[in-house]
């Protein structure tokens, strides 16, 4: 059977291509091959870009069960563990999902919104005037932050200190961890596998002992973090996640959650810079206080033009028909998430920066996919936008920041998301003109 045509460079090179400039190659493809086009990767295999929201929403609705999206993902259970919703399919990825969706849906989230409001205001209080920072940097400490409170209910600073230390040691050690079982091996303490398994363990440990104290606190049924709910939360059968489990999910929930929004919220302050009249416009609506329509359109425009994932994948156990073609089993297909966004024909000006585009009416499901979608959509989704959202209702009305860089930050791949290179720089160049309220104020004061 006929795949859809593609570059017919070799494998190597394309990935070459991908992985150090991920943005331009994949619209070269794009521009060259159209909406639908198949691309060879060493290590990663075949795969069919699909930037067709037709097509798409076939592949993310209906029957699922020849579909798999978990074993793409297998190569991070080292870390994430074997019983993490990410890695894996069919029933097991089910009954993960659904106790691990209720505590993230929007009701819920609304609740951590002066969780992260104050872990921003925190952060805030140190940016003074002439303050160089790499945003991505403190955006991820930011995140981390906000994983650790919201989700594992953990916010007395020595307990977050060693968490920080211990599961950054894990998730900031070398891909090569991950993609090499022999780099794994520990042989003898000078080995680098020696490390890993130690730094693995440490993790582990602290894990652990952070579930076992939640389970003995006395307040644990009144509690309203995400640990806490799971392990009030039952599946079908009455049964209770175990300590297993529960250690798995809260290393996926960081892992998923926390760089991915820091980047977002990086290339958010590095758009709305570039933009001053958006910037503008976006402090004035901060500041009157008149709803929340405009900042939603910023936090909706980002995730458009800088989605941090570039697609979605999703391997066909069986023969399936995608966009008209046959498609034989065993083949990846990628619902190509930055392809569809930026869509000349999907988004007039889709290159621009342009929040007002979401005032009326947001975009059709299937051509706005961030988060991607069907039963593998983001369980974290409300979560991340709260953040984004959030953060920015903190910082733009209370500082004026510099870009330090007169050109825009190249996109990169950094682990499995697209990254701005330098991690956008930028100086703090002025004070609030005006705090957001008297307690961030006290708050900025202290
Ligand atoms: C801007 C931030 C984020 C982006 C852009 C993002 C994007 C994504 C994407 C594209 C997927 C794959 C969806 C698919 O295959 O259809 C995904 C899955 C997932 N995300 Fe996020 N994510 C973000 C933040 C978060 C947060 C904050 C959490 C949790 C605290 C989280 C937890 C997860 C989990 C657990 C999955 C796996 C779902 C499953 O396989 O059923 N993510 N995310």
């Amino acid at each position: 059977m006929p795949l859809p045509p593609g570059p017919r460079t070799p494998p190597s090179y394309n990935l070459i291509h991908f992985a150090v400039r991920p943005l331009e190659t994949l619209r070269a493809w794009h521009s060259r091959y159209g909406n639908v086009f198949t691309v060879k990767f060493t290590v990663f295999g075949t795969g069919v870009y699909v930037a067709d929201p037709d097509a798409i929403r076939l592949l993310f609705t209906g029957d699922q069960s020849d579909l798999l999206a978990g074993e793409a993902n297998s190569f991070m259970s080292p870390v994430l563990g074997a019983r993490s919703v990410l890695v894996l399919d069919g029933p097991e990825h089910l009954r993960q999902r659904k106790l691990l969706l209720p505590p993230f849906q929007g009701s819920r989230v609304a609740g951590f919104r002066d969780v992260i409001g104050e872990v921003s205001e925190r952060e805030l209080a140190g940016w003074h005037p002439g303050r160089r920072l790499v945003l991505r940097e403190r955006m991820r400490a930011l995140t981390f932050d906000v994983i650790c409170r919201a989700v594992f209910g953990v916010s007395e600073p020595a307990r977050v200190e060693r968490l920080r230390a211990a599961l950054l040691a894990v998730i900031d050690s070398s891909p090569l961890y991950m993609l090499t079982p022999l780099a794994r091996r520990d042989f003898g303490r000078l080995s680098p596998g020696h490390r890993f398994v130690r730094v693995i363990r440490a993790a582990d440990e602290l894990l652990l002992e952070e579930i076992a104290r939640r389970r003995g606190e006395p307040d644990l049924e009144q509690r309203s973090d995400v640990l806490s709910l799971l392990l009030r939360a039952r599946d079908e059968d009455g049964a209770p996640m175990t300590d297993g489990e529960l250690r798995d999910e809260l290393f996926t929930m960081l892992a998923a959650g926390h760089e991915t929004t820091a980047t977002e919220l990086a290339f958010a302050f590095e758009l709305l810079l570039r933009n001053p009249a958006t910037l503008a416009r976006l402090r004035a609506e901060l500041e009157a206080g008149e709803g929340d329509d405009y900042l939603d359109a910023v936090v909706k425009e980002t995730l458009r033009l800088r989605p941090v994932i570039d697609a979605a994948e999703r391997t066909l156990t069986k023969p399936r028909n995608v966009a008209g073609w046959e498609l034989p089993a065993g083949v990846k297909v990628f619902p190509a998430i930055v392809l569809t966004q930026l869509r000349e024909d999907l988004y007039p000006h889709a290159r621009e920066f342009r929040p007002e585009r979401f005032l009326d009416g947001g975009a059709e499901s299937y051509s706005w996919l961030p988060f991607g979608g069907g039963i593998r959509r983001c369980i974290g989704a409300a979560l991340a936008q709260a953040e984004i959202a959030e953060v920015l209702r903190a910082v733009v009305p209370a500082v004026e920041l510099r870009l330090v860089r007169r050109r825009p930050d190249p996109i990169v791949m950094k682990g499995i998301t697209l990254a701005p290179y330098h991690g956008v720089e930028v100086e703090v160049v002025g004070a609030a003109r005006r705090r957001r309220t008297d307690s961030a104020a006290a708050t900025l004061a202290a």
